[in-house]
């Protein structure tokens, strides 16, 4: 049987290395559930692994051809444990392989998804959504602090933004200018990058959470109060933006995001009960998964990047 049309990466380089491939359906083992994928979220460090850079291509560099994809929405196939076949699940899949039409996820990897959530929504939650709930956990952000959210209209971003503000926190978030309305209507107040320096529009700011890193990382450490602290999520730069913060008085640690369906199942409850909005900028069926890595590595997503794998 040979059914299971998936994406992979090929070689490290262009997002045209990425390949279509035929395998066979996987055959799970007892503590594993065979999900039929519907949707696949595409996040920048697939980019980063095609192209060869930071932990996920060391980690894969002797594997490929590779099929990436943390993020995962779709059906049970076969009841097992507490699923049912037909069950509605998602979850981050550290293994990778949401790019394919099937996968086995460990059984505790899973969380159900509510009736009314749609599998896009909840495929767009795993990376970006633990992502920002793990990183204002890290930062421990209070009731009455103020944060800026670096990236805000990105995947991570937005969704950070709005978990912040259910926090009690003043949020700024920087953004172009094509983003402006979008990030004050997810509740914070925007800054555009381009119009000034960021410090030169906030300083004092108690928590930092940077999803850019690199330059406009470093540069934002400047808006930060002394005492303040900062989580530096891109991996490649921490290390750089943790010297340059300790330089200047300031906390910073670097973070990896973490499977946790409990945290994962709240998220989803708060999509269903209307209190989270998902933005989706662009859904590309399996086939056109080039393009989704072009538009991705661009840095200029407002939101999520989805796969739609064909059923
Ligand atoms: N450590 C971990 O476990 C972990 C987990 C998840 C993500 N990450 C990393 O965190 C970063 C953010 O991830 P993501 O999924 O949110 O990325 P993303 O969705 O690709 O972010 C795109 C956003 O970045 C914004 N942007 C580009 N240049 C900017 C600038 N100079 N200042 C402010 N915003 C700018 C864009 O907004 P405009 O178009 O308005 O500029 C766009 O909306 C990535 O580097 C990713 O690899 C790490």
């Amino acid at each position: 049987m040979s059914h299971n049309l998936q994406l992979a990466i090929t070689a490290f380089g262009e997002p045209d290395t990425l390949k279509l491939q035929q395998t066979e359906i996987p055959e799970p083992t007892t503590d594993q559930v065979l999900v039929n994928v519907a949707y696949a979220g595409v996040n920048p460090v697939d980019a980063k692994t095609r192209a060869g850079l930071g932990w996920g291509a060391e980690k894969i560099k002797d594997s490929l051809p590779w099929v990436p994809g943390f993020d995962a929405a779709g059906t049970v196939v076969n009841a097992v444990g507490q699923y049912q076949a037909g069950d509605r699940v998602a979850g981050r899949i550290v293994e990778g392989g949401g790019y394919g039409q099937y996968l086995c996820a460990n059984l505790d990897a899973l969380s159900r998804i509510p009736e009314s959530v749609s599998f896009q929504h909840a495929a767009s939650l795993p990376v970006a959504g633990l992502t920002a709930l793990q990183a204002l956990e890290l930062a421990d952000l209070k009731a009455g602090e103020s944060v800026l959210i670096l990236a805000g209209a990105g995947g991570v971003g937005h969704i950070a933004i709005q978990l912040a503000k259910t926090m009690g926190a003043t949020v700024y978030a920087s953004c172009s200018d094509a983003n402006l309305e979008f990030v004050s209507q997810l509740g914070a107040k925007a800054l555009d990058y381009r119009a000034s320096a960021l410090d030169a529009q906030v300083t004092d700011i108690d928590v930092l959470i940077d999803l850019m890193g690199g330059d406009a990382g470093e540069a934002a450490l400047a808006c930060v109060k002394q005492g303040g602290r900062v989580i530096t999520v891109p991996t490649i730069t921490a290390d750089r933006i943790i010297a340059a913060a300790k330089a200047k008085g300031i906390e910073a640690q670097g973070m990896l995001v973490k499977p946790n369906p409990v945290q994962m199942d709240a998220l989803l409850a708060k999509v269903a009960a209307g209190e989270l909005h998902v933005e989706i900028a662009k859904t590309y069926p399996l086939e056109h998964g080039v393009q989704a890595h072009i538009d991705i590595q661009s840095g200029r997503t407002r939101g999520k990047i989805l796969l739609e794998m064909p059923q």
